[in-house]
C-alpha cells in the first residue's frame, strides 16, 4: 500500500536537495558580446542581482543621490491632484514595479484602485505584492510577470475605469532617447488609447552635482558597480580581478548622461566562461548611461511617443519632474 509521506520528510528530503543554480543564458551572452568588442560594454540591466537590488536600495538613501527622496516629496504633493484627474477607482499599471514602495503615496490617494504590478522577477513580486496586501487589505493586486519593455497583454477588464501607467525613478533615463520612445510607444500600447502615465524624470544640472549623485562619498554606487564583476565571477565562472578595477562616474556633455564605467587600474587578463579577455591599463567598461533632460526635451520626448503633457510638477530647485501625461488615439 502506498503511504504517503510525511511533511517532515519531504522537508528533510528538499533541505537535503540544494536547488541548482542556473545562470542565465542571455546574461552570459550579454556578457562574452560586451566584453569582446572594442568599446566595452555590459547592459545596465545585469546590476540587479539580489545583492544589486539590495545595493540601488542603498543608493537612493545616500545624502548624494537627490533623485528618490525629491520625486517620492513630488508624489506626496501631486497624488491628490492625479486622483482627482483619473477618479478613486482608476487601474495603476507600475512598469518595473521592483519593491512597490513610491507606489504607496498613489494608492493612498486613490483607495479604490485596481494595482497592476509588472515586473520581471516573479520572487520579488510575490513579495512586494504581500507586503502591499497587507498595508493595503482592500486592494486588488493583479501581479503580472513580465518584461515591459515589449507591450504587456493585461489580464483584466477595463469596466469603464481609468487607466494610469507609473514609471517613477526616472529608470527611463536609463534607455537611449530612440529606446526610451519606443518603450514609452509600447507602454501607450499596454494601457490603451486615452490612458494617462504618470512618470519621473531627472533633469540636466550642474554637472559636479550630478556626478558626485553618481560617485557618492561612501562608495555605495562604486560597490553597486563594482558587484557586477562580482556577479560575473560568481556566475559565469570568471577570474576578474575586482580590486584591479576602479569605479567611474561621468558626464558626458554632447549626449546629455552620466556614463558608468568601470576603469582596469593596470593592463589586466581574465576568463569569462572560459573565454580569455585582455585589457589595457586605463581601458574601461561602460556599464550604464543615465541621461538627463531639460523640461522642453521631456515634452518632446513624449510627444514623440504619443503623449501629450497634462500636467509637469518639479521641486523649487528645478532638479526632478513628475509628468502627468494622456495618450491620444492613432
Ligand atoms: C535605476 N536608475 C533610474 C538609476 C539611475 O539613477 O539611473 C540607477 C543608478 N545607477 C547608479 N545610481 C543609480
Amino acid at each position: 500500500m502506498f503511504t504517503a509521506p510525511r511533511s517532515d520528510e519531504i522537508f528533510t528530503e528538499q533541505r537535503l536537495t540544494p536547488r541548482r543554480f542556473q545562470p542565465d543564458p542571455a546574461f552570459r551572452e550579454d556578457v562574452l558580446n560586451g566584453l569582446a568588442q572594442a568599446g566595452k560594454a555590459i547592459p545596465a540591466r545585469w546590476f540587479y542581482d539580489m545583492r544589486g537590488s539590495q545595493l540601488f536600495e542603498a543608493i537612493t538613501q545616500v545624502p548624494e543621490y537627490y533623485p528618490t527622496r525629491t520625486e517620492t516629496a513630488l508624489l506626496h504633493g501631486h497624488a491628490a491632484a492625479v486622483a482627482e484627474r483619473l477618479g478613486a477607482d482608476a487601474t495603476v499599471v507600475e512598469f518595473g514595479s521592483g519593491s512597490s514602495i513610491k507606489t504607496r503615496i498613489l494608492l493612498k490617494a486613490l483607495p479604490r484602485a485596481t494595482y497592476v504590478p509588472i515586473d520581471i522577477c516573479g520572487e520579488f513580486l510575490d513579495e512586494a505584492c504581500l507586503a502591499l496586501q497587507g498595508l493595503f487589505p482592500a486592494l486588488r493586486i493583479v501581479p503580472v510577470e513580465a518584461d515591459f519593455m515589449n507591450p504587456v497583454s493585461l489580464p483584466l477588464r477595463r469596466e469603464g475605469r481609468a487607466m494610469l501607467g507609473f514609471f517613477p525613478g526616472s529608470t527611463i533615463g536609463n534607455l537611449t532617447p530612440f529606446a526610451a520612445v519606443d518603450l514609452l510607444r509600447s507602454m501607450r500600447e499596454t494601457l490603451g488609447e486615452q490612458a494617462h502615465l504618470l512618470i519621473g524624470i531627472d533633469r540636466v544640472k550642474d554637472p559636479a552635482r550630478l556626478v558626485s549623485a553618481y560617485d557618492d562619498a561612501g562608495g555605495v554606487t562604486a560597490l553597486f558597480n563594482l558587484n557586477l564583476l562580482q556577479r560575473i565571477n560568481r556566475e559565469l565562472g570568471g577570474t576578474i580581478p575586482v580590486g584591479e578595477f576602479r569605479h567611474v562616474a561621468r558626464w558626458n556633455e554632447d549626449a546629455s548622461r552620466i556614463e558608468m564605467h568601470l576603469q582596469a587600474r593596470r593592463a589586466i587578463r581574465f576568463e569569462v566562461a572560459g573565454q580569455a579577455f585582455h585589457m589595457e591599463s586605463g581601458e574601461t567598461i561602460h556599464t550604464e548611461n543615465c541621461h538627463k533632460y531639460r523640461p522642453g526635451e521631456i515634452r518632446l520626448l513624449l510627444a514623440a511617443s504619443g503623449w501629450g503633457e497634462v500636467e509637469h510638477w518639479s521641486d523649487a530647485g528645478g532638479d526632478f519632474s513628475l509628468v502627468l501625461a494622456q495618450g491620444g488615439g492613432d
